[in-house]
């Protein structure tokens, strides 16, 4: 399928009047977008494609075979890998469908061991929905789920974010990005923790959906991801006064808020789609109006 872009359009929102942030939405196929980067501009890319699993995006056609699928997938991250640093960390979140389960993995394997040979330095798992054991023996169950009817598949609780880069050896803000110490008396115990009450969270991120009133008018796209797991991508790699994020599939703008709220100097992001885009833009101004109001 061809896309035809009738107009190119860019929102450049300057963050909360601080004309040192610099925010664009850009209306374009994202590989078109890109190739006018140049080269080793971007620090950090979050981002989620469509995954050809037939999901009923408003301009996209999310049913390409898997060899044209994974082919285009080589292109635009190929345009990404030239894009970024050679300390920049690119997160890529990729679902599954249970009847389809090997897609990520066919996806990652092409994008390391073929073109554009990223390497895969940490795999995530962001849990949607988990049930625990309390530590007085109470089970609960929290987050959300979409429920299979099935007697073979279970539901689907979780998705990939894989984490890539160009060497593999990109330093991590692990001590930003964790989590307090449970056991209070670890924090002495263990000569790393520098007495610090603060751990590693590790690679199973549950976080929850942003909890929405009306799914047609709080969240008007069919495969979003929180505004929490970006937050925690930025966390982990931390920011600098310059940081540039990218998202080439911007959807309805969820990184574009992570990257408000979390003071991103610079972020760029692209969709073919004018209605999400549209989207993208009201939560940005709304955003920027909390921020406004809580200035007063
Ligand atoms: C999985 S969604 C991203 C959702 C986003 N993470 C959010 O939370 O809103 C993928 C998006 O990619 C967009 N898309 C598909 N092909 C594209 C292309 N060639 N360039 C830019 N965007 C594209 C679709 O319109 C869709 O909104």
């Amino acid at each position: 399928m061809h896309f035809i872009i009738l107009q190119t359009f860019v929102w450049t929102f300057l963050a909360a009047r601080e004309s040192s942030r610099h925010m664009k939405l850009i209306h374009q196929d994202c590989l078109a977008g890109m190739q006018d980067m140049p080269d080793e501009s971007i620090d950090i890319v979050v981002t989620s494609p469509p995954y050809n699993l037939g999901i009923d995006y408003g301009t996209y056609d999310d049913t390409k075979d898997r060899s044209s699928f994974v082919t285009w997938c080589q292109d635009w991250a190929s345009e990404v890998h030239r894009l970024l640093k050679n300390d920049g960390s690119f997160f890529l979140n990729v679902g599954a469908a249970p009847a389809n389960p090997l897609l990520p993995h066919q996806l990652l394997l092409a994008l390391t061991e073929s073109r554009p040979e990223f390497i895969l330095q940490n795999t995530f798992h962001w849990v949607k929905s988990i049930t625990i054991q309390t530590r007085k023996g109470e089970t609960i169950s929290a987050g959300h789920f979409k429920p299979i009817n099935s007697k073979r598949y279970v539901n689907d609780c979780h998705e990939y974010l894989f984490h890539l880069s160009k060497s593999g050896t990109v330093p991590l803000n692990r001590r930003d990005a964790g989590v307090e110490y449970a056991d209070k008396s670890n924090i002495a115990r263990w000569g790393h923790t520098g007495g610090q009450d603060k751990r590693c969270r590790g690679n199973t991120w549950f976080i929850p959906y942003d909890t929405i009133k009306s799914r047609d008018k709080d969240r008007p796209h069919p495969a979003t991801f929180p505004v929490g797991l970006v937050e925690q991508c930025l966390k982990l790699h931390g920011l600098q006064d310059d940081t540039h994020l990218l998202d080439p599939f911007l959807g309805i703008g969820t990184s574009a808020v992570a990257a408000y709220r979390m003071k991103v100097p610079h972020f760029t992001g692209f969709d073919i789609d004018e209605n999400y885009l549209a989207v993208a833009k009201e939560r940005l101004t709304k955003e920027e109006e909390d921020a406004a109001q809580t200035l007063l």
